[in-house]
């Protein structure tokens, strides 16, 4: 049955793959820029520690989950119910997380198809081409309805080769390139003036904010985000995992490379705002504030790439590209939690559920872009604030009220045969079925309120 489905081949695989869902805009370009707008290291140390007290245990009720059911998010959901309403409850949540991911996916599209613009235009620049430059780097209806498309088109065409030969060659290949820019860049970037100045704002904590409920709110909400949570994504790519692998440490490598490469993005997006500093471009408004996000990566950095003379080009180039990548990995398991449910309930062949799926998608992102003023903030509010926190919330509760323990002990011991010796399987039925809902239900209230 899991060869039919498609299944990871590896542990590398699962690993690459997950992570590449994990690690994307929310890593490259939503930590750093929320760091530096939210006392720089005290936001780094809230992060942390909810990504590894909350994030990881929601994650591993989704992979868990997941890898139980060895189906799509509502199946896998509806395995470990065992009454008629706990099978309806299934549904609403499975169901809540494909729609979830498949709405994220449409204003994903749109900045990610920035980011690809941005990526074409030092090209053309290079080839001489100063009108088509021109327009690339302008705002206009045309260019971004052009460039998401292309990206959904991209995403449509590794997820319709399937688990192995799509999504894991892909993410195999693009997660070590994004890694070697990212780390090219950081090197680059040490060597300009003024990067030490913005090394320090990242590094040394303003521990007098590190209790402020916005920057909690904000923390679990950049954590929810950057590990893909509520969004059945994780559920999906749960089930492709083998039932001889250790899912717990799994999931931790998975936890530890989001964290590691949001880290890591900080030390290249915090030092480049202060080099663009140090050559006069502004990064704080009148009022003191950093710039709002959307400025600082398409003015801030476009204006540094620029000082920086002929080699800017190639790293501006270099910049989006690494953009574009780390949204590509995102946005293939985005399309692959629909995509899988399609394919399973309607007995759909694989290529036409992922193209009749992907020209949905485009048609939602086509018209948020036609509304970008009224529909982007909206549908990013909905789906990120509401909907991943709540969902994410769901499935701890699945783990932690509605999976009879037994049945989750025999599920975590496979491939981990000790797992009820360790700490893990001491803390965390625990910590899922108390601490992960009062705690993300406090935050979703506190930040629904405010
Ligand atoms: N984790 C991705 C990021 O940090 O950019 C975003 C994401 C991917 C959100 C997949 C939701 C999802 F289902």
């Amino acid at each position: 049955m899991s060869a039919v489905r498609g299944e990871f081949s590896s542990r590398f695989g699962f690993i690459m793959a997950a992570a590449g869902s994990a690690v994307g805009l929310g890593n490259i370009w939503g930590f750093p820029t929320q760091t530096a707008s939210n006392g720089g290291a005290a936001f780094l140390v809230a992060y942390l520690v909810l990504a590894f007290f909350l994030a990881y245990p929601a994650l591993m009720a989704e992979l868990m989950i997941g890898r139980h059911g060895q189906a799509n998010a509502v199946v896998s959901l509806t395995k470990v119910s065992n009454k008629p309403w706990q099978k309806h409850f299934a549904f609403i949540v499975g169901f809540g997380g494909i729609l979830c991911a498949g709405f994220i996916l449409s204003f994903y599209a749109i900045v990610a198809g920035w980011m690809l613009s941005a990526t074409a235009q030092p090209i053309a620049t290079l080839a001489g081409a100063d009108a088509a430059s021109l327009w690339l780097s302008e705002q206009s209806l045309t260019r971004n309805i052009i460039f998401t498309l292309v990206f959904i088109v991209l995403t449509i065409a590794i997820i319709s080769r399937g688990v192995e030969n799509g999504i894991e060659k892909w993410s195999k290949r693009l997660m070590p390139a994004l890694l070697g820019i990212l780390f090219l860049l950081i090197a680059y970037v040490m060597t300009q003036e003024g990067a030490m100045e913005g090394l320090k704002a990242y590094l040394l904590p303003d521990f007098s904010s590190i209790f402020d409920t916005q920057l909690i709110v904000s923390a679990l909400g950049q954590a929810f985000f950057s590990l893909s949570l509520g969004t059945s994504v994780m559920i999906i790519y749960g089930s492709y995992i083998s039932k001889k692998e250790n899912l717990v440490s799994l999931g931790a490598y998975v936890t530890l490379i989001d964290v590691f490469i949001a880290f890591v993005a900080g030390l290249l997006i915090i030092p480049a705002m202060y080099v663009a500093q140090a050559q006069g471009v502004e990064i704080f408004s009148a009022s003191g504030k950093l710039l709002s996000e959307d400025t600082l990566v398409f003015q801030v950095l476009p204006a540094l790439f620029d000082g920086m003379g002929s080699v800017g080009l190639f790293v501006g180039f270099a910049f989006f590209a690494l953009m574009s990548i780390a949204a590509l990995t995102s946005s293939i398991s985005m399309l692959e939690a629909p995509v899988s449910y399609t394919v399973e309930r309607f007995a759909m062949k694989r290529i036409q559920a992922t193209w009749l799926i992907g020209v949905l998608i485009a048609v939602v992102s086509i018209t948020i872009v036609c509304n970008l003023g009224t529909l982007f903030g909206l549908v990013i509010t909905l789906t990120t604030k509401v909907a991943q926190p709540l969902l994410g919330l769901m499935c701890c509760i699945f783990v932690g009220w509605i999976w009879y323990r037994n049945s989750l002990l025999q599920a975590i011991q496979e491939g981990n045969p000790e797992v009820h010796n360790t700490l893990f399987w001491k803390v965390w039925p625990w910590y899922t079925k108390f601490v992960c809902p009062i705690v993300i239900g406090a935050v979703f209230v506190h930040s629904i309120l405010s």
